[in-house]
């Protein structure tokens, strides 16, 4: 179920491949990109945290043995990417990325040769992607399972946790699943009206702020790391830039472990 690749709708990853000032965006993608800073001056600085957050989370998953790593909804593979984040910790991990975006899959096409292996997959159609992961993945063995700013764009009539759940129902014990999602728990409630509108008049599917509540279900059954469910910077240390003046939006970060 691939997204449409017509250039007049502005896509979810060309969206935040302009948040991360990559190179992998149209005009089209800027502008929606520009309303939502309008809205929110940390819509930039949410991208980046979010995307180091994950590539740290991938990092560490690997170091700690786990050499399997699932990244679902992975977007462009620009830096800090979790192909180079693994391959940083253990050059011979598997990665393999689903995203539903024609543009991703262009690109990391280009890609391959560096060993990015992007396959199209919908999360909303999980047991496609399990299929597509049979040959690619030993499912005895602990895996990496990330899924960043993705489940937010997946309404609450299709059980976005349930359909992680068919994945995440898979993982055997000593896996993670990295996971972050936009909340409305530390999100101005403007904000999150104001952002809601841009994508869902604009975009190529619309986005749901979810309370930290909700968001918890995303990770039943596993045990959360150190600090737990927090914003996506709380776990960067305290190194960041000042966050900018304005309603701030929160990205909620967590680890999960699969219990023996
Ligand atoms: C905000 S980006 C996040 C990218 C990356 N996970 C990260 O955290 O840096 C969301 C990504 O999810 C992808 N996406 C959105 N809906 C999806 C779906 N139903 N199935 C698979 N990918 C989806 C988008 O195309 C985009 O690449």
């Amino acid at each position: 179920m691939p997204t449409s690749p017509d250039p007049g709708v502005a896509s979810i990853a060309r969206i935040y491949d302009a948040y991360l000032d990559g190179e992998d965006h149209l005009p089209i993608d800027r502008e929606t990109a520009e309303r939502v800073a309008r809205r929110t001056p940390w819509a930039k600085p949410a991208a980046r945290y979010n995307r180091a957050f994950m590539a740290r989370a991938v990092e560490d998953a690997v170091r700690a043995g786990i050499r399997q790593v699932v990244d679902i909804g992975c977007g462009m593979p620009t830096e800090p990417s979790s192909f180079s984040a693994a391959r940083a910790a253990d050059p011979s991990a598997v990665v393999v990325g689903f995203d539903n975006d024609p543009a991703v899959l262009a690109r990391a096409e280009r890609m391959r040769d560096a060993g990015v292996r992007v396959l199209e997959g919908d999360i909303r159609e999980p047991d496609r992607i399990v299929e597509a992961l049979e040959p690619l993945i030993d499912w005895s063995r602990p895996v990496a399972l990330v899924a960043t700013a993705v489940l937010q764009f997946v309404p609450d009539e299709l059980d976005p946790a349930g359909l992680l759940r068919v994945l995440s129902g898979r993982l055997s014990a000593g896996s993670r699943l990295v996971f972050t999602h936009s909340s409305t728990d530390g999100t101005a409630p403007e904000v999150v009206a104001g952002v809601e509108e841009v994508y869902g008049r604009g975009a190529t599917a619309p986005i749901t702020y979810r309370s930290d509540e909700r968001i918890m279900e995303f990770l039943a059954g596993t045990r959360l790391l150190d600090p737990g469910l927090v914003a996506v910077q709380d776990w960067l240390g305290p190194d960041l830039p000042a966050p900018p003046d304005g309603p701030a939006v929160r990205l909620a970060a967590a680890v999960g472990v699969v219990p023996g």
